[in-house]
Order: structure tokens, then sequence, then C-alpha cells
């Protein structure tokens, strides 16, 4: 038998696997594999306790931003919105897709350590709420680009403020040695908080820092708020600069496997309110306008990924592969990140799961591989179906076509009914753009 049910959108009918109440099997043989399924009410569960924790916390000064790379398609703009969320984009074809979902830009926040001109000039024309500045040529281009235009850009400056979020290298970003942000111990931020400051185009609305990817430890948000304040009443103190805003980033983990600890959000976010609270009165500094931008916590857990086994090979006394027909192309994760995941037999879940092998992909390449050490019934042969859990965030928006193979659909699920958010790609699409 199986016990690794994650998550509780999860559960188990006679031999098949049931996600948000409905049979994986028959949606499998509705929209094909591999399939990407999503729990809408699970996502906007999630947004809403976000909301009311931030409201809870910072009243009317709080904001919930979606880091839309987590997933970027209409449909999730749509349900942002809805929900009451901002967004943060990070290219022209996130902002764009938020436009065309028709989300008000002034919500939309536009960040990416290396805007083009063309992309500021694209993010200012569609009128985004504010630029995140990681860097000072790209200050210096939103001052003149937003000069031409006879305006002011509010932007917020990238803040590294030092910290190890202990969590895997590849996602962590707020170490002095970061390419993301200005540090403060090096003396950049100050200098291009200084430069900001005199800048006739631009409008410096705040503060903005993102440590890493995947964090547990609560403390990692507390101590971004300890160094950012401090950092913030020493720039009161030389330029008589008060911040409006102070962006503490995204990050919050999510459970991959059974081991993986849960994270009360609610219960952090009260303590990062509380830890707020004291450090302004500490500083005697008025509260910022303080804003979370969360990806892979409102959408992983909403995702699986079903696919159809293709052919299961038995190298004895080495290793038994389990290949299905999908792989590093819709889920890289393994492969970038040796990340971990819970593997789960849908279509024999009344068997026990003693057959240990490696789930594989049909790429032409030996790292495509979706799981190592997964056990599952020794009765696994092809046209069986396989279920990846916690695969919302960074699956879709990660894709590739390598191989030339198309991108799987998008199918959510609200209510107990089922609608493709996005359409599995053609042959044709793949030509799309040739000559
Ligand atoms: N804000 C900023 C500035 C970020 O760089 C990120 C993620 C987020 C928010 C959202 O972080 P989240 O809440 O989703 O952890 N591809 C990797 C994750 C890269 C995350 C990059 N930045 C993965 O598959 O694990």
């Amino acid at each position: 038998m199986n016990d690794g049910l994650i998550a509780d959108n999860l559960s188990v009918k006679g031999s098949g696997l049931q996600f948000c109440g409905q049979d994986v099997a028959a949606l499998a043989k509705e929209y094909g594999t591999p399939l990407y399924l999503m729990d809408e009410d699970c996502i906007r569960a999630r947004c809403r306790t976000y909301r009311e924790a931030v409201k809870r916390a910072f009243g009317e000064r709080g904001r919930v931003l979606y880091a839309s790379k987590a997933a970027a398609f209409l449909h999730m703009f749509r349900i942002m919105q809805e929900e009451g969320l901002s967004v943060d984009v990070v290219s022209c074809g996130e902002l764009y897709t938020a436009y065309k979902a028709g989300f008000p830009m002034e919500n939309v926040w536009f960040h990416s350590s290396n805007k083009t001109d063309a992309d500021i000039a694209f993010g200012m024309d569609l009128g985004v709420g504010c630029f995140i500045v990681d860097n000072t040529d790209e200050l210096e281009s939103i001052d003149r680009i937003a000069a031409e235009r006879q305006f002011r850009q509010d932007i917020l400056l990238r803040i590294t403020p030092g910290i190890d979020p202990h969590t895997f290298d590849a996602v962590a970003t707020g170490k002095v040695d970061s390419k993301f942000g200005f540090g403060i111990e090096t003396g950049a931020a100050e200098a291009v908080t200084a430069r900001a400051l005199e800048l006739p185009h631009v409008r410096l609305v705040g503060f903005h820092c993102h440590v890493g990817s995947q964090v547990f430890d609560s403390d990692v948000f507390l101590r971004s708020a300890d160094i950012l304040f401090s950092y913030m009443d020493r720039i009161r103190a030389v330029y008589g600069y008060v911040a409006d805003r102070l962006d503490l980033g995204g990050g919050y983990g999510v459970r991959y496997v059974v081991s993986d600890p849960a994270l009360d959000l609610a219960a952090n976010i009260a303590e990062v309110g509380a830890r707020v609270k004291a450090l302004c009165e500490r500083y005697a500094y008025p509260q910022p306008e303080i804003s979370f931008e969360p990806g892979r916590s409102i959408v992983a857990d909403a995702g699986l990924t079903v696919y159809t086994v293709g052919t299961v090979k038995r190298i004895p006394d080495v290793v038994n592969y389990v290949s299905v027909d999908g792989g590093m192309t819709d889920n890289i994760r393994y492969a970038l990140y040796g990340a971990s995941y819970t593997v789960l037999p849908a279509s024999r879940m009344d068997e026990p799961a003693e057959m240990n092998c490696t789930v594989v992909g049909r790429c032409c390449e030996s790292g495509d591989i979706i799981q190592p050490n997964v056990l599952l019934p020794e009765s696994t042969r092809r046209g069986d179906l396989l279920a990846v859990c916690t695969t919302g965030a960074y699956h879709y928006s990660m894709a590739s076509n390598y191989n030339r193979l198309p991108r799987p659909p998008i199918v959510m699920l609200r209510g107990g009914t089922s609608t493709v958010a996005v359409r599995r790609e053609t042959l044709d699409d793949l030509l799309r753009c040739d000559a």
C-alpha cells in the first residue's frame, strides 16, 4: 500500500488515485498524458490564507504579490486578480501574459536582474506599478527612458541582506556573493540609494530583498526585516529619506516528500508582523507597506503530473528503470537541483509498492531522471499511470521542447469540474517559428 499521500487533495478509491475528488485515470483518458493537473480551489485557498494573514499582520499596509515565474498563463493571472493579489513579473513575456489577462498593470511589479532598454520601455508603456531595480545600469536607463516619456517612474531597490537561507545553492539569492541586488556590506546599497534620490525621473518608493527559495526557517524573514530596518534607519539619518514600502520577497517552502516539514504560513507571517511592529517602534519608523512575493507556496501542491508508463527495464542487481511519456521537458527539477518528489502508482494504489526503481523520462539524455529510489508495485507495466505530486510550481514554467516534444496541457480542477487552461501543444505548434 502507498502511505505517501502528502497532500489532502489526494485520495484513493479502489486501485485508482483521486485528485481533488476526481478520478486521475478518467482525467488521463479525457486529456491524454503527460498531463499537468492543477487544483484551482487549493490555489485560491492559498491566496486567501496569504491575504488574510498579511491583513492581520499589517492591516491595509500589506500586499501579496504572486511571483508569476512559478506558473504563468492567462488563467493563473485571472485567478490572482479575482483573489485580490498583485503579481510580480520578470520578463516581457510574463508581463504581456498578465496584460492580456486583463490584470491591472498598477498591481504588476517588474523584476529581473537584467532588464534591457526594450524591457524597460515596454513595462513603462504598459504602466507597471513599479520596477524593482537590480543594478545601476538599469537605474540610469529607467531614469533616461522615463525622461523621454516625461514622467517619474516608481522604483524599489533590490538590497542583498547577506543572509544564507540554508537552501539549495542554485536557488539562494540573498548572500553577499549573489548576482542579485546591491550588497549592504559592500557599500553598493548606500551608493545606489544616494544616486536614486538624485535622479529626477525615478521616485524611490522603498526597498526589496529576497533571500532564497524553498525556505523553511521562519527566521530568514525576521533577519531580513532586522537588516533592512537597520539599513533604512541609517539611510534616514544620512539622507533624510523614509521608505514607504518594504518588500520581503518570497521563498516559503513546500512539502515535496513526507519528510519535508509542513509550514504554517499564517503563523509565520504573524511572526514577521510582530517583528516589523517591534522594529518600527525601536527605530520610531512609520510602518512601510510590507509585501511578500510567494510563488511556490501558492501553486506547488496544487499541481500533479500524470504520466503513462512506456516500459519497465529491469537490470538485475543494478536498477529497474520505469520510463514515462514525459521527462525533463516537463519536469527538469531533479536534473537541475536533485529535487525530491513523491511518485505514486496512480492505477495500482491498492498493491504493495516494493519494487525499487528509477523513474526516467523519454528524452535522449541519461540525466533525464524524474526521481531515483521510487517504490512501485512489482506488477508495474506499460500502460500504467504514474503521478508525480507537488508539480504546480516551476514545472510548466520551466518546460521545454527538447527532442521536439510538445508541452503537456494544464487542466484546472475546480469544484468537481475540469477545464483546459493551457491546451496541449501540437506538432504544428512546434513549427510555428520555423522559417
Ligand atoms: N521573488 C523573487 C525576487 C524571486 O527571485 C523569487 C524566486 C520569488 C519571489 C518566488 O520564490 P518562491 O516563493 O517561489 O520560492 N526554479 C527554482 C526556483 C527559482 C526561484 C527563483 N526566484 C525551482 O524550481 O525550485
